[in-house]
């Protein structure tokens, strides 16, 4: 296979969805359909379990094994599908946000009876902000649910997504008879009455053909007429380029639990996703079908073996082909690096890789050299963008509390940062340390890994912080931003990059600096250069 077909066949995706609404499940069957696994039941023992909250080393347990399905790779009518995991739960919602910067596009799943959920509000706006191609799927049609046409316009309204059905369920729960596949003109119902078995698709491009009441009953069969002569009329025409621009969103109904509307999905998926993009670094954009390696990095997994403190670094393949032992330059450090032995994803296992095309994932072990957003090329100084802070929730002051270890502890602190654990700010009046975090759970997992693969110890002290906002002054001389910083003097820290940032401690105090001192720009990501 050539260079360039190799690109086209890969789709690197990723799954978003509020915690229960089914990406477990759908992933699973995804995995199913592409005859990667073979039971039900082999994703799910590596979910990071709801409730867990009060057990973070059993959280901790299961990220380690997670490795595993970082990355859940599998071929499907030859097309290479790379599925990037993306932890539901919410005080890993930043490793979400970073995972969302190495897919090509995305599967947003909803559940039928709950519509948009507020973590799905908020992974879909970073989709958004990227226009990263997005694909919607409604699943647990098989319980009672909101009517579809209410969730079109909910997921349109919260979402701010211009939708467009591509299949249609004809009756729900109780009384759920299947799915009109909008976009093949096939009629897919569930067959038996423990709902579990589906029959194939027949092909109905007329729904106005008699032999629709005779499958359906003719009460389901005049509704189905009349609501697919209603999208008709209200929602757009599916349009693939306004897909990929981001533009327009396919939605699809199912059940991930029973298979229904599973394999429509993947279908419909495979056609219409797109294969590895081109890529913004600071300096141009890079395309998937130059022969020079370009990739970058987007997650670091620490490895669970407190004995060998040994990383395991994700690497996104922009351009070109990565090669097992081939010379490429860790441009943040200016060194040149050689991988012996890079790791491809599998479905539930990881190999030992020559070759990686654009769109692939690749796992290099790392002692302490990566850290998040490091660029790889064959020798161009280049530095991809793409991988903000958003503010952190959660602020707590971190103390040493072990005097002897020091040194271990700032090491520690420095390493855990650099895995995108939490983030650190440093006050400028006293060079005090803070810690942020998106959940409360963060500094149990600090403080644990702190000690158990650092030797450090560590203590938190709270602080009022509500947001942290990434200053940017017009004019470093300007005399308000002076101003700001000799008043503000308290509250100002530099995050890891050294970036300035004003811990505010309230959106009052927000709104009143920015009347106040409007030439000093307040953000709430580190991402606003452009
Ligand atoms: P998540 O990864 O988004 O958090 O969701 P997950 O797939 O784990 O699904 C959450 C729950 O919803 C699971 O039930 C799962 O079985 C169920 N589910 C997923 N898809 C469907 C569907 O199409 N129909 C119905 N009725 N249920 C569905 P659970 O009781 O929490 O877990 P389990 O005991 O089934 O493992």
């Amino acid at each position: 296979m050539t260079f360039l077909e190799e690109i086209a066949r890969r789709r690197t995706f990723g799954i978003i969805s509020h915690p229960d609404a089914g990406k477990t499940t759908l992933t699973e069957k995804l995995l199913l359909f592409g005859g990667a696994i073979q039971e039900a039941g082999a994703v799910k023992n590596n979910k990071i379990k709801k409730g867990a909250t009060s057990d973070f080393m059993e959280i901790e347990r299961q990220r380690g094994i997670s490795v595993a399905t970082s990355v859940l790779a599998f071929i499907y009518q030859d097309k290479k599908i790379n599925i990037l995991d993306t932890p539901g739960h919410k005080d890993f919602a930043e490793d979400t946000f970073r995972t969302l910067t190495a897919v090509d596009s995305v599967i947003v799943v909803i559940d039928v009876a709950k519509g948009v959920e507020p973590q799905t509000e908020k992974l879909v706006e970073v989709c958004r902000m990227r226009s990263i191609p997005m694909l919607v799927f409604i699943n647990k049609l098989d319980r009672e649910g909101k009517d579809a046409f209410d969730l079109l316009d909910e997921v349109e309204q919260k979402l701010g997504l211009r939708v467009t059905p591509m299949s249609f369920p004809i009756g729900m729960g109780y009384d759920f008879k299947g799915i009109y596949n909008i976009w093949e003109k096939k009629l897919n119902l569930f067959s038996g009455d423990n709902k579990t078995t589906i029959s194939d698709g027949v092909q109905f491009d007329d729904l106005s053909n008699p032999e629709l009441d005779t499958i359906v009953g003719e009460t389901a069969a005049e509704t189905l007429r009349e609501e697919i002569e209603l999208i008709d009329e209200v929602y757009p025409e599916f349009n693939r380029d306004e897909y990929l621009s981001g533009s327009l969103q396919p939605v699809f109904f199912g059940s991930a639990l029973n298979n229904f509307g599973v394999k429509e999905l993947l279908d419909a998926f495979i056609e219409i996703a797109p294969s590895p993009q081109p890529k913004k670094a600071e300096e141009r954009l890079v395309d998937s079908k130059e022969e020079k390696l370009t990739g970058f990095v987007f997650k670091i997994h620490a490895n669970m073996d407190p004995k060998h403190r040994d990383r395991l670094a994700f690497i996104k393949i922009v351009s070109g082909t990565f090669k097992r032992n081939a010379p490429y330059l860790h441009v943040r450090n200016g060194k040149k690096v050689k991988f012996s032995s890079p790791n491809a994803f599998f479905a539930e296992k990881k190999e030992i890789v020559d070759e990686s095309f654009p769109g692939d994932i690749v796992g290099i072990h790392d002692t302490g050299n990566f850290k998040i957003g490091d660029t790889l090329t064959q020798g161009e100084q280049l530095n991809f963008k793409g991988i903000p802070s958003f503010s952190p929730e959660h602020f707590r002051y971190v103390n040493n509390a072990d005097p002897m270890k020091s040194k271990q502890l700032y090491k520690g602190l420095d390493q855990l940062m650099d895995e995108g654990v939490a983030q650190l700010f440093t006050l400028d009046m006293n060079g005090r340390k803070v810690i942020g975090t998106v959940g409360a759970l963060q500094y149990e997992v600090i403080q644990y890994r702190l000690e158990h693969e650092y030797g450090a110890k560590c203590s938190y002290e709270n602080l009022s912080v509500h947001k942290a906002c990434w200053v940017e002054p017009e004019d470093i001389k300007n005399e308000e931003f002076i101003e700001f910083k000799r008043v503000k003097q308290r509250y100002l820290a530099k995050d890891k990059q050294g970036q300035l940032v004003f811990l505010a401690d309230s959106e009052f105090t927000i709104q009143m600096t920015q009347s106040k001192y409007p030439s000093v720009k307040l953000h709430f990501t580190s991402e606003f250069k452009n």
